[in-house]
């Protein structure tokens, strides 16, 4: 390159730490007059600030040191499966580059990192097979790596990935024998990792991979019926059912084993994570009102009622009778182990209109089996909240503060906020600059803390906040192009660059919480941190 690209590209650099200095300043000035008015923080000192990514979305490293195949790895090589024809086999190559990401994360000052295990980088062929001690081995890694620099690994055991082979044997989550596979996959990581990892969320987002999984088939394994979707197999309006029973009954028999194996010994908390859209009434009408009681019902209390009392939710016995799988007295007993918190992912609140006593178009929510209570982002062309450009999701930082209090008063269980951010379209107009920038994730970020802040102090156990995304990564059916990251991800050369929001969340987790004092390096086995 010549002289004079070399000179505008450092005097471009130059201007870019210009200006997010001078924004991230601006940013800190309005926090701290915010400050002065609320002498005390309102979030616990031992309070998790984190950043959040998945395996098959950041890992890369599709089949290196034995590492199985998933069902991800398996649809999304299928054609027409993926948006922009892409698939997670480099994504962000965090397998090889955890080092430098865990650097970005001790530079941000979070405390936390919630990342998942790949089931098959343990158990490359499911069930069927040995453990793959090269998988063992990275963990360990990435978790000595992280408490190293006092970062609290919060692990996932499955988050959307799981063996291919157990979907080619016997159908897997259709298939009750998969709670027990879930078991010992789940034995292991205990036993290997359970000395350090002291938070630990059997699955991410069951209640939504049951419905793209099997009502609309658009994740995989890809079954539907009828006027749901497109599928060659499937039926949209039974199979989510038996899925979502088979997700409770692995989540109990996992939560089991932790319980009679190693809490006690290893201390630490287990939990299940939903994703959880707050719903407001389209109307005051008593009908709308009730409505509003079953779409949360068929997505939230799906799941969390049968873990937590033992029963699903009586709006889904109502309409679904004997559609609805039973519970033996043996499940019941495994089920009373529960869970130790709550995960919820928040993105989005949406209106309810009630289908049961008015005609509905077909619309997300408006069939029988979804509970005749149809979803929607707009009232009288209005939206809820500003769109974002991720379909469906609109900015309702009040929705959280909802959220929170709603599930405060009905399970009354800790909770985390697992994931909350921002997503953007990965559009070739846009420059680097202009990704960097992300005033809008700013604002998005920075009004949910604020409005969870407002749950705590009304009394929610709230113990922890984690952004969705550490890093731009593989966003499932839209591949590459939608951006949620807090760092930009350059996908040519993976390098990754701090936006505008990295820079406000390190300082806002500055002001907010004393940074902990790094564990030794000399013992990293056996950190003192809990
Ligand atoms: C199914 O495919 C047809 C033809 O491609 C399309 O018109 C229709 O909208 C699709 N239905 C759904 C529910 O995706
Ligand atoms: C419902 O009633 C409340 C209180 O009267 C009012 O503030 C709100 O705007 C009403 N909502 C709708 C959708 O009509
Ligand atoms: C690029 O920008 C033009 C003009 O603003 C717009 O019409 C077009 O849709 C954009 N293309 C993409 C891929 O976003
Ligand atoms: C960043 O974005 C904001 C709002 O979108 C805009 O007002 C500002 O000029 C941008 N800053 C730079 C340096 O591009």
């Amino acid at each position: 390159m010549t002289q004079k690209m070399k000179f505008s590209r450092a005097f471009h650099a130059l201007f870019l730490i210009n200006f997010i200095s001078h924004f991230v300043c601006t940013l800190g000035d309005s926090t701290s007059h915010r400050g002065s008015t609320e002498a005390v923080s309102p979030f616990p000192s031992e309070f998790l600030f984190g950043v959040a990514t998945s395996a098959y979305q950041v890992e890369g490293a599709v089949v290196s040191d034995g590492k199985g195949l998933n069902n991800w790895d398996a649809f999304s090589h299928k054609s027409g499966s993926i948006l922009d024809g892409t698939n997670g086999d480099v994504a962000d190559d965090h397998y090889h580059r955890y080092k430098e990401d865990i650097e970005l994360m001790h530079s941000l000052g979070v405390n936390s990192y919630r990342f998942s295990i790949s089931w098959t980088r343990i158990l490359p062929r499911g069930r069927f097979g040995a453990v793959n001690l090269a998988g063992i081995e990275f963990y360990n890694n990435l978790i000595d790596s992280l408490l190293r620099k006092g970062i609290q690994p919060f692990v996932t055991l499955s988050h959307y990935d799981f063996p291919q082979e157990l979907e080619d044997a016997y159908g897997s989550w259709l298939n009750p024998q998969i709670k027990e596979d879930f078991r010992y996959y789940a034995d292991i990581c205990f036993q290997a990792f359970g000395d350090r990892v002291k938070y630990w969320a059997t699955f991410n987002e069951p209640n939504i991979l049951a419905m793209h999984g099997y009502r609309t088939g658009i994740y995989p394994p890809s079954r539907c019926s009828g006027s749901f979707g497109n599928c060659t197999h499937g039926d949209s309006e039974v199979e989510p059912f038996h899925v979502a029973h088979n997700f409770i009954l692995a989540h109990a028999a996992a939560v089991d084993t932790y319980r009679t194996k190693y809490q006690k010994e290893q201390g630490g908390m287990i939990g299940f994570v939903v994703n959880a859209i707050w719903f407001e009434p389209i109307s005051n009408s008593t009908e709308d009102k009730l409505a509003v009681k079953r779409a949360q019902s068929f997505l939230i209390n799906w799941f969390l009622d049968p873990i937590v009392f033992g029963k699903y939710p009586s709006e889904m016995e109502g309409i679904l009778g004997s559609t609805l799988p039973v519970f033996s007295t043996s499940d019941l007993n495994v089920l009373r182990n529960g869970l130790d918190f709550i995960g919820v992912n928040f993105y989005t609140s949406l209106y309810v209109k009630d289908c049961l006593h008015s005609k509905c178009e077909k619309a997300m929510g408006s069939t029988r089996t979804e509970g005749s209570a149809l979803q929607t982002g707009v009232k009288d062309n209005v939206p809820i909240g500003e769109p974002t450009p991720m379909e469906w999701y609109y900015v309702t930082p009040q929705g959280i503060e909802s959220m929170v209090l709603y599930l405060k008063e009905r399970y009354n269980t800790p909770l985390f906020i697992v994931e909350n951010g921002y997503g953007e379209d990965n559009s070739a107009n846009k420059t680097v600059e202009d990704f960097l920038n992300d005033t809008k994730r700013v604002d998005f970020i920075s009004s949910h803390l604020d409005a969870l802040a407002s749950a705590i102090r009304k009394g929610a156990d709230v113990r922890g906040y984690f952004i969705w995304a550490l890093l731009d990564n593989f966003e499932w059916i839209f591949g590459y192009t939608k951006r949620f990251g807090i760092y930009h991800v350059d996908y040519k050369t993976l390098k990754r660059t701090p936006k505008a929001s990295a820079m406000w969340y390190k300082q806002f987790i500055a002001k907010n919480r004393e940074i902990r004092t790094p564990i030794s390096d000399s013992n990293p086995q056996h950190p003192q941190y809990y």
